[in-house]
């Protein structure tokens, strides 16, 4: 009957443009993007996800839609604890005969500090769960590349997300070297607006950017030189404008940032232990997280180092998957478990 209770937990990635659930024993439930669409007139809200989504820039006034999270923290409680709330009664309703209220293991930034742990702490609870246990966010993504993390191995993970990067060498479940940046994929689509507004002259919007980088990013050269046809609004005449933007454009407009996640794998390779370099260097650097599907990144990062880099299947989900196993095995693995911040 014990064992029953405890099949009902949950792993919950609260990311900057995604959240994802894992139910124990039953898979990936919720992978959502990070976005809620409130009524400003009841404070109800009207959708979240990808729902939400799609209204992003193009809802009425009475209708503000919001991303709760920025760079990996949450920067809008109320509505964070809404959608939580939202997501854990769904899953509730969906997965849950008896237990209404779940136990969660969490993700977390590494670079957070002890009030924001606090608060999502907090929030996890008022929207709900009965206990929150937290893991580092790039250790749940070695568990999920299944990378040894338990042994003494260097394993060197670049976690690149919307909001965030974070590079850590993980040995015996631990943090030996890190770096966190706030450079993600959503800090790219925005270099892409940037590039358009002052090469062309054009405003584009959000989603049209994100199409854009997915499209045509791409981090090193690409054999066959691609183009795409974007609309915006012209800054002069304020009326809608095309353009035609190149891969290689794209490719100008995002190397600064891509510069700061080669530069901050290579300082935290510099301030490893030797030994544990000699490990890197053997097996090579994983990258994993939604903003490594960016065409070319491992080349490039490849190409930095000197290292051999190797992406994750299906990098979005790392961190989740690697939750999920934590649940599954949870006498094995939970010495990844980091102390609460609330004691
Ligand atoms: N094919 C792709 N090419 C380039 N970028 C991509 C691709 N697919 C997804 N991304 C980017 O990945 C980012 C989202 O990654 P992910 O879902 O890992 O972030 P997150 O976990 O919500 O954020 P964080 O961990 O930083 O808080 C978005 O910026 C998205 O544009
Ligand atoms: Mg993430």
């Amino acid at each position: 009957m014990l064992k029953k209770i405890f099949s009902k937990d949950i792993a919950l990635d609260l990311g900057t443009t995604n959240v994802r659930v894992y139910v124990r024993g039953k898979g990936l439930v919720v992978n959502e993007p990070t976005v809620v669409a409130i009524n400003t007139r009841n404070d109800q809200i009207v959708a979240i996800g990808s729902n939400a989504l799609r209204m992003l820039g193009k809802a009425p006034k009475h209708i503000s839609v919001i991303q709760p999270l920025v760079n990996g923290v949450i920067s809008d409680f109320e509505v964070t604890e809404k959608m939580l709330r939202m997501i854990f009664n769904k899953v509730h309703h969906d997965s849950f005969t008896l237990i209404p209220r779940p136990r969660v293991v969490a993700s977390v930034p590494l670079d957070v500090t002890e009030v924001e742990k606090k608060s999502l702490e907090d929030v996890i609870l008022q929207a709900g769960a009965r206990t929150v246990f937290l893991v580092e966010r790039p250790v749940a993504s070695a568990i999920g590349a299944r990378l040894p993390v338990q042994e003494s191995i260097g394993n060197l993970i670049v976690e690149l997300g919307g909001g965030i990067s974070e590079i850590a060498v993980i040995s015996l479940n631990g943090i030996v070297a890190h770096k966190s940046l706030k450079v993600g994929g959503e800090l790219l689509s925005k270099n892409i607006i940037d590039y358009v507004r002052e090469n062309f002259g054009v405003l584009l919007g959000q989603q049209t950017a994100e199409a854009v980088k997915i499209k045509i990013g791409s981090a090193a050269s690409v054999s066959k030189s691609q183009e795409m046809k974007i609309k915006g609004r012209d800054l002069v005449s304020g009326l809608p404008r095309e353009v035609v933007i190149t891969d290689t454009q794209v490719r100008e407009a995002v190397l600064p940032s891509l510069k700061i996640i080669t530069e901050g794998v290579r300082d935290t390779i510099e301030s490893t232990p030797p030994e544990l370099v000699s490990d890197i260097y053997e097996r090579g650097v994983i990258l994993s997280g939604g903003a490594s599907l960016l065409k070319g990144l491992d080349k490039l990062i490849r190409k930095k180092i000197n290292i051999s880099v190797y992406l994750v299947d299906d990098p979005s989900t790392a961190v989740i998957r690697g939750m999920g196993l934590i649940l599954e095995d949870f006498d094995n693995l939970k010495s990844v478990i980091i102390p609460s911040a609330r004691d």
